[in-house]
């Protein structure tokens, strides 16, 4: 399950009734696939083939069909990022500037670990998700936000775009972020 750290105050929230309740209150979707799906060949393994992803897919077919009719997602993939991905440093290094985008980002995480670092209402500012297997998260539009890998830089994560190019990054100079 997802926990939240408020970057501010070094509050944690953990359990998921009071992760879903202060994600809710952000505007933040977050819901939760079943794990117990994904064979043993394809837990936590960061060298998917072609084939491998296209079966993830398809093993998460009902529920990525699900959330393209309640929101609109008309393509998908599967993404994963290891020591193995060729010049990970710098990968890492654009996905931590601060950005925004025109339509919401959506990660479904199937492998490894993640962290969202989101700007919540101006009471909260900005807080971190940490994400594990199973965890389905939604940064609503125009949200400044980064993504970044947690100390085991790996994951293994469904996107879904409304359009292609919705997704396209625009950076955003924030001086409240902390
Ligand atoms: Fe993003």
């Amino acid at each position: 399950m997802a926990e939240i750290v408020i970057r501010n105050t070094n509050e944690r929230i953990t359990g998921e009734d009071n992760v879903r309740a202060f994600l809710n209150s952000q505007e933040v979707v977050y819901e939760h696939w079943n794990m117990e799906k994904l064979p043993a060949d394809l837990r936590e393994n960061f060298q998917l083939t072609d084939e491998d992803k296209n079966r993830i897919l398809s093993i998460y077919d009902e529920e990525i069909k699900d959330l393209a009719a309640r929101r609109g997602y008309k393509i998908w993939d599967v993404i994963t990022l290891s020591e193995s991905t060729p010049n990970l440093e710098e990968l890492l290094k654009k996905f931590e500037e601060i950005h925004t985008h025109s339509e919401d980002e959506i990660r479904a995480i199937v492998g490894g670990k993640g962290i969202f670092i989101i700007k919540g209402s101006d009471e909260v500012g900005y807080f971190n998700v940490e994400l594990e297997p199973g965890d389905v998260i939604s940064v609503p539009e125009n949200t400044p936000h980064f993504f970044t890998l947690m100390d085991n830089k790996k994951i293994i994560a469904v996107r879904l775009f409304i359009e292609k190019d919705g997704w396209v990054a625009t950076p955003v100079a924030d001086p409240q972020f902390k």
